[in-house]
């Protein structure tokens, strides 16, 4: 069988070489050993790594509340950063969905009103989904949707199709939740947003979209086994962390993800919240940066190649396509293409994938490779595990707590001051002092 992932180091070894790497197994093992053992920094949130596990027995009901949302021809999802990054993620990798849509995730009138008009007209359901219950851009969407939803099927109707993700007792949508009858799941006290594609945050959308999340979790069940391993010289998580670690070690400051098909966008946005929420902290971390390619290569190309070298790049290829195109002759070959007449688009894209990977390694940007042998449910499951173990090892060896986000309250009390929320009084005031 192939292997579900594989790690690509050889375009890095100018920079850090096979040697180094294995000089840090010993510090990656005793890394992981401390997230398996819960011994280190922020060990309150590691409840992401049973979850490929321990979210099956939630699978039946999770699918039962999804069979509600059949009915309806648009489900709103309602969250913003780990409440909606890994369901966008999983969703657009695996082909899209036209009944799903997006809400929460910002705060601009004119998306809302587009939204708004989108939905006239169909038997529309809400997933509202917050962990803490009181942020403010889900908030703010909920009510105007809620509000809506009820004005126009009334509130008996409206309150069947609305399913609440959210803390098991505190917060303000739990509390509402509880006085409207709505149905809800639990996000989990010791999973963080980030880490929170495989709780019910990311399964009922995933379900409701009609895509497996029991493959999902089995994809991350065969990750778990090979990221978990304190043999980190087959572990690929440990050897990715190890790479990317000695990588800023020796200065490059930025990781750039580069996918090849557009259906990767959200993959990469769920990856640089993933890394840089948990790594970006007390001055240090790689900043995690993407491009899409072969797109951004008329773009961000020219500076990949030559601009500063204080990147490393990481390119995220999959092999296998769905259905493949295959480049038709033209009798006049005006654009003098007949040379790849008969080519598949699969393989021409992966000669971008190559000549791109050499000419940066060749231009002093380094080059990490993760290749996936397909793109759906199981192998992306496996992905956010890999990537997830990965990140929680490599802050460990930075010496930072990965799983808090101190700096995401700075601008969420500014913002509660200056909206003039209760309590917010004193900085209200400093604000106003400091003349914003
Ligand atoms: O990773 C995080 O904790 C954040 O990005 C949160 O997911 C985000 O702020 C949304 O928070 P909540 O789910 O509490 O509304």
């Amino acid at each position: 069988m192939p292997q579900t992932l594989s790690l690509d180091l050889s375009y890095l070894q100018e920079l850090v070489t096979e040697q180094e790497i294995e000089s840090y197994y010993s510090h990656a093992q005793n890394a992981l050993e401390s997230l398996l053992h819960k011994t280190g920094k922020g060990s309150d949130f590691l409840g992401w790594i049973d979850l490929p596990f321990t979210a099956e027995k939630q699978v039946s009901a999770i699918k039962k509340a999804a069979q509600k949302f059949e009915k309806c021809d648009a489900v709103v999802s309602i969250g913003i950063g780990g409440s909606y990054l890994g369901i966008r993620s999983t969703i657009e990798a695996l082909g899209g969905s036209d009944k799903i849509h997006y809400a929460g995730n910002q705060l601009s009138p004119t998306g809302f009103n587009r939204l708004i008009s989108q939905l006239s007209g169909k038997k529309v359901g809400l997933i509202v989904i917050s962990k803490s219950g009181t942020t403010t851009e889900p908030a703010v969407a909920f009510r105007i949707l809620k509000l809506w939803l009820e004005k126009n099927v009334g509130k008996k109707k409206a309150t069947k199709r609305i399913v609440a993700i959210t803390d098991r007792e505190k917060g303000a949508l739990k509390d509402m939740s509880n006085h409207e009858g709505y149905e809800t799941f639990v996000i989990p006290d010791d999973v963080g947003g980030r880490y929170s594609v495989l709780t019910p945050v990311g399964l009922l959308p995933i379900a409701a979209a009609g895509f497996n999340i029991s493959k999902l979790l089995k994809g991350a069940q065969a990750a778990a086994k090979d990221c978990n391993s304190t043999a980190v010289h087959k572990n690929p998580a440990a050897r990715y962390a190890i790479a990317r670690y000695l990588a800023f070690k020796k200065g490059k400051t930025t990781e750039v993800l580069a996918n090849f098909r557009p259906e990767l966008h959200y993959v990469s946005e769920w990856w640089k919240q993933l890394y840089g929420e948990s790594e970006g902290k007390e001055g240090t971390g790689l900043f995690p940066a993407s491009v899409d390619l072969t797109t951004d290569l008329h773009s961000m190309g020219q500076y990949l190649q030559q601009g500063q070298r204080n990147l490393l790049e990481t390119i995220l290829w999959v092999q296998k396509e769905k259905k493949d195109i295959v480049i038709p002759r033209d009798k006049k070959d005006w654009e003098g293409l007949n040379f790849l007449a008969g080519k598949k688009l699969s393989w021409v894209n992966e000669q971008a994938m190559k000549g791109t990977a050499v000419a940066h390694r060749d231009g002093r940007l380094p080059v990490i490779r993760v290749v996936l042998d397909d793109l759906n449910e199981y192998s992306l499951g496996y992905l956010y595990y890999f990537f997830e173990m990965a990140c929680a090892i490599s802050g460990t060896l930075l010496g930072i707590n990965p799983f808090d986000q101190p700096g995401v309250e700075a601008y969420k009390k500014n913002m509660f001051a200056l909206l003039g929320k209760k309590g917010f009084e004193e900085l209200a005031a400093q604000l106003k002092e400091k003349g914003v």
